[in-house]
């Protein structure tokens, strides 16, 4: 059966020093605690191999959130698939819309990183979702779908069984605007549907939808209880753990 997951995503934030107090807080606060859910957390590549060495891989998984779209070479300031592997990372977000907006990463681009991630061992944490402007002209599951089918729909499905899917309507991204419970059911259903035709009922069932934009100790155990968000990538709140913990124990 899928997996219940609350992942972090720490995006452009923390020092090095602050990342490490940070991970080795969060670490200490779920020691001995049964959660229901796996946590991750999703550094900058920087910190990826300090927090690895204080948490134990279980309790708090680590991910990156990006990986370059070519496997090595003369690409300057970039960080390979394999790179992030070897810091003790196991996940990596491919597609955030951060990423698409403001660095031109396009379907085709993304089609590569999933690829070279799970050459690497990654499990991809693969970022779909709507601008606001979709939404209001009902445009919200075409988007999707096609975000869904250029990038991803060309791996096997037992390739597909490894992906975790992530749906972040942009417009509720960091804005404090979450989409209300009936709509992030309505839209990971239709995602759900989506794999169904495409893999079949056992790989969609089987794979974990997160949900995500301005999901917080407030809201995520009404998110949660729907029967297709099986947990929450987070940004904001997942920057203390005061603000992280509660979200980990909506489950
Ligand atoms: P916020 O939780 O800050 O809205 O960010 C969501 C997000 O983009 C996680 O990837």
């Amino acid at each position: 059966m899928r997996k219940n997951i609350v992942a972090g995503n720490w995006k452009m934030n923390k020092t090095l020093q602050e990342g490490i107090e940070l991970a080795k807080d969060l670490q200490t606060a779920l020691s001995g605690k049964k959660v229901k859910c796996d946590v991750i957390v999703c550094t900058p590549f920087i910190h990826l191999a300090s927090v690895n060495a204080v948490i134990d891989g279980q309790t708090v998984k680590l991910g990156a959130e990006n990986c370059a779209d070519k496997a090595s070479g003369a690409y300057t300031g970039e960080v390979s698939a394999a790179m992030v592997a070897s810091t003790g990372a196991k996940y990596v977000i491919l597609g955030h819309s951060e990423r698409r907006a403001y660095y031109g990463e396009t379907g085709a681009i993304l089609k590569e990183k999933v690829k070279l991630a799970l050459e690497n061992q990654l499990t991809p944490i693969f970022c779909i979702g709507e601008v606001l402007a979709e939404r209001e002209s009902g445009k919200q599951n075409e988007v999707v779908k096609k975000q869904i089918e250029e990038s991803l729909f060309d791996l096997s499905a037992e390739d597909f069984g490894k992906v975790v899917l992530a749906y972040e309507p942009v417009w509720a991204i960091g804005t404090g605007k979450t989409a209300s419970s009936a709509q992030a059911q309505e839209m990971h259903a239709f995602i759900r549907q989506t794999l169904k035709a495409q893999y079949g009922a056992a790989v969609a069932d089987n794979t974990s939808i997160l949900y995500g934009g301005s999901c917080n100790a407030a809201n995520a155990k009404e998110l949660f209880a729907n029967p297709d968000v099986d947990g929450g990538l987070i940004g904001g709140a997942a920057l203390k753990t005061d603000t992280f913990l509660p979200i980990i124990e909506a489950f």
